[in-house]
């Protein structure tokens, strides 16, 4: 069975490949929604991408998962830092969730050290470039088969 799971990219990642390069890479949003696309084809996921600058949009999008029972990987980019409107909302969520960063904030400047959402997420993944996406669908992919084999069968479930 094939799974939908959401990549939601915050604020200025859109700008990946111009946007300081030296931290960044020099590798396009594109090609970083591509990537995502072929990694989760691997993994039996379907993997839709979408990027924002608007709070409201990704605080909706966050929403439709929930609904959905839709796993989510986000890199919420600078919302990461302050944003307790979207950590409320990832706080709802209904499906596995990693967190991802392409540096490793915990290395950088002291603003970057705290994240208002990494304790609503089953996991972080930072540091590793535009393979800590490929490692954060790896992880939607086995926190997916776990719960898979944990779940009741028809048999076992409540009438
Ligand atoms: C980032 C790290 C954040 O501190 C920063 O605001 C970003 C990108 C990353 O992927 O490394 O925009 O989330």
């Amino acid at each position: 069975m094939i799974t939908q799971v959401l990549v939601l990219n915050g604020p200025n990642l859109g700008r990946l490949g111009i946007r300081e390069p030296e931290i960044y890479g020099s590798v396009s949003f594109d090609a970083l929604a591509d990537l995502c696309r072929s990694t989760g084809r691997t993994l039996g996921l379907h993997v839709d991408v979408r990027q924002t600058d608007d709070e409201a949009e990704m605080i909706s999008w966050v929403h439709e998962a929930a609904d959905a029972r839709m796993p989510v990987v986000i890199n919420p980019a600078a919302f990461t830092h302050y944003s307790y409107a979207l950590r409320d909302a990832l706080a709802m969520r209904t499906a596995p969730l990693v967190e991802v960063h392409i540096s490793n904030p915990a290395a950088r400047e002291s603003f970057r050290h705290t994240s208002v959402v990494a304790a609503v997420a089953d996991g972080t993944v930072a540091g590793f470039g535009l393979v800590s996406y490929q490692l954060a669908l790896q992880a939607i992919a086995g926190l997916v088969a776990e719960q898979a084999e944990h779940a009741p069968t028809a048999e076992q479930a409540e009438p």
